[in-house]
């Protein structure tokens, strides 16, 4: 079966935004990844609405929109009305996950949960039956172009083994530091969905670099 790869746009080169989507939606990539900053949950600004409004009416693929952010409760309509398909909030800025996870869904959206370097997949245990998506940050969030932090491939083994164990349908996302030389390692580890930046964008042939992680 084919990874699934969704490119993170916080990578694309936002002068000529269009010719970007216009290559991905010709690639093999599945989703489109959108990193949405705060500059409070983590020490970085990327973009808002706007943007991703424009973003979701020239994309072809799904929107997987990752909200680096505090309060996300607060724009879940939002998020949907622009048509995001996976909305993933971070475990370490909700105080009420539960109830987080189940207004995304009364938006009509795919729920998904991320966790930072630090922080313990277990935590994930009592969520698992109500999530679509968990998403291990293998970098510390906020920044694209960062080293993977090899730790993580442990927690993929630990996530992967509470899924298959609770019968959850739940995906595992990994997002920092992916490239050419460490999807396929991480697909054998357990791994469904691949956030790449700086790997796909920064290559020569981001179409190809794309369909090799795709396949891989
Ligand atoms: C980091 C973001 C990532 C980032 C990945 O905070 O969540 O999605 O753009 O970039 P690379 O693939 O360059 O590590
Ligand atoms: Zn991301």
């Amino acid at each position: 079966m084919k990874n699934i790869i969704a490119p993170s746009l916080l990578s694309a080169n936002f002068g000529n935004l269009e010719k970007d989507i216009e290559m991905l939606n010709a690639s093999q990539c599945t989703w489109f990844h959108l990193d949405v900053m705060d500059g409070v949950f983590v020490p970085n600004i990327s973009f808002g609405m706007p943007v991703v409004k424009d973003i979701a009416r020239l994309a072809k693929k799904p929107l997987d929109a990752h909200l680096m952010i505090v309060n996300p409760d607060k724009f879940i309509d939002s998020f949907a009305k622009l048509g995001v398909e996976y909305l993933t909030v971070h475990l370490e800025a909700c105080t009420h996950l539960d109830r987080t996870i189940a207004a995304i869904h009364t938006a009509g959206m795919k729920a998904g949960v991320a966790v930072n370097p630090h922080t313990n997949v277990s935590l994930l245990e009592d969520v698992l039956d109500q999530i679509d998506l968990a998403l291990i940050m293998s970098v510390n969030p906020g920044f694209g172009g960062q080293e993977f932090i090899p730790h993580s491939v442990e927690k993929v083994r630990k996530l992967r083994k509470m899924i298959d164990e609770s019968g959850s349908k739940c995906l595992i996302e990994i997002d920092g530091g992916i490239n050419c030389d460490n999807v396929g390692m991480l697909a054998a580890a357990g791994v469904d969905a691949f956030v790449a930046g700086s790997s796909v964008f920064g290559s020569k042939d981001p179409a190809q670099t794309i369909a090799f992680m795709a396949n891989a």
